[in-house]
């Protein structure tokens, strides 16, 4: 039987599962996650590690926890992991894909919608008393409805929101690594582009300034992908000088950003705080798979969905 650290209180009851086939189970009870020194010394206790996509799992750490044959990662981005350190270490590493994909896509369409139709400044104002009355002119946003949306990264989350736009008549190019509309062309067409590539060497900042630049000035940037896709310095520069219309993010490069960050102070733009798969259902599912993982691994099997790097 083995010791599983889990570095937050999850959702739902999955956990009982580990207990109920005798494993021990120590839980970080904290709403922050464990700071480098408690994820070392917890989890240097333990056989396996169910972690999140805020706690960094590097191969120094996994050589400080000997017995760690297994880290199940609860979230489908998985760039918080050395997985090549861990495969390296004979360490199996999983994440819980799937279960998400419609919350995500769910909540990438709430931000392009919210930000063509400007909710947060018109809510703003309702709540602060400055609207006087109806105005042809006032609060003017962009039509979804048969605009062009470019995804960018088409797997399982960017399909997803794909057939969203479906439903509102959109034109949808799609750009991969290997395949679809090439990027500098999706950003020159789109009157909205939404980010699904996972964070990589290869798409940290993908979206730069030189990209930002052949954006429309109309245009809004949709990211519920990782923060660090985006140029966050370059994104601010865009928005502060209008060369795009907006931007609409669940994730940022940081995260959190301080809250006197000039992205914040930039017009059209709407920051929450990484909600992609924050769904009762979603996020229960997502402690089931998340122990599936773990059960497999300690009992010397394959995780059901192990990663590679
Ligand atoms: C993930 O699972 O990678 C998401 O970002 C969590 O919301």
């Amino acid at each position: 039987m083995g010791l599983v650290f889990v570095t937050r209180r999850l959702p739902g009851d999955a956990l009982e599962r580990l207990s109920a086939a005798g494993h021990e189970v120590d839980v970080w009870e904290e709403r922050l996650p464990p700071p480098r020194a408690a994820l070392l010394e917890r989890a240097g206790q333990a056989d396996a590690l169910l972690c999140t996509l805020v706690d960094p799992i590097d191969g120094a750490l996994l050589d400080a926890c000997p017995r760690v044959k297994t880290v199940a990662n609860y979230g489908v981005g998985y760039d918080n992991i050395d997985v090549a350190a861990a495969t390296a270490r004979g360490v199996a590493v999983s994440n819980t894909p799937d279960v998400l994909t419609d919350a995500t896509a769910d909540l990438a369409f709430a931000l392009l919608l919210a930000a063509a139709r400007r909710l947060p400044q018109t809510a703003a104002d309702v709540l602060a008393g400055r609207w006087g009355t109806w105005e042809p002119g006032g609060y003017l946003g962009h039509d979804v409805a048969g605009a062009t949306l470019g995804i960018v990264g088409a797997g399982r989350i960017g399909e997803a929101v794909a057939r969203r736009a479906a439903g509102f008549d959109m034109t949808v190019l799609r750009s991969t690594s290997r395949a679809g509309t090439p990027l500098p062309e999706l950003l020159e067409r789109s009157d909205f582009v939404s980010l699904h590539v996972p964070l990589t060497p290869a798409t940290r900042h993908l979206i730069d300034a030189a990209a930002l630049r052949r954006m429309k000035p109309t245009a809004i940037l949709v990211n519920t992908a990782r923060g660090g896709v985006v140029d966050t310095d370059a994104l601010t520069a865009a928005l502060h000088a209008g060369t795009i219309g907006g931007a609409a993010l669940d994730v940022t490069d940081p995260e959190p950003l301080p809250a006197d960050h000039p992205l914040l102070q930039a017009p059209n733009v709407l920051v929450v705080p990484h909600i992609g798969s924050a769904t009762t259902r979603t996020r229960t599912r997502m402690s089931e798979i998340a122990v599936d993982n773990v059960l497999a691994g300690l009992a010397g099997r394959p995780l059901p969905q192990a990663v590679s790097p």
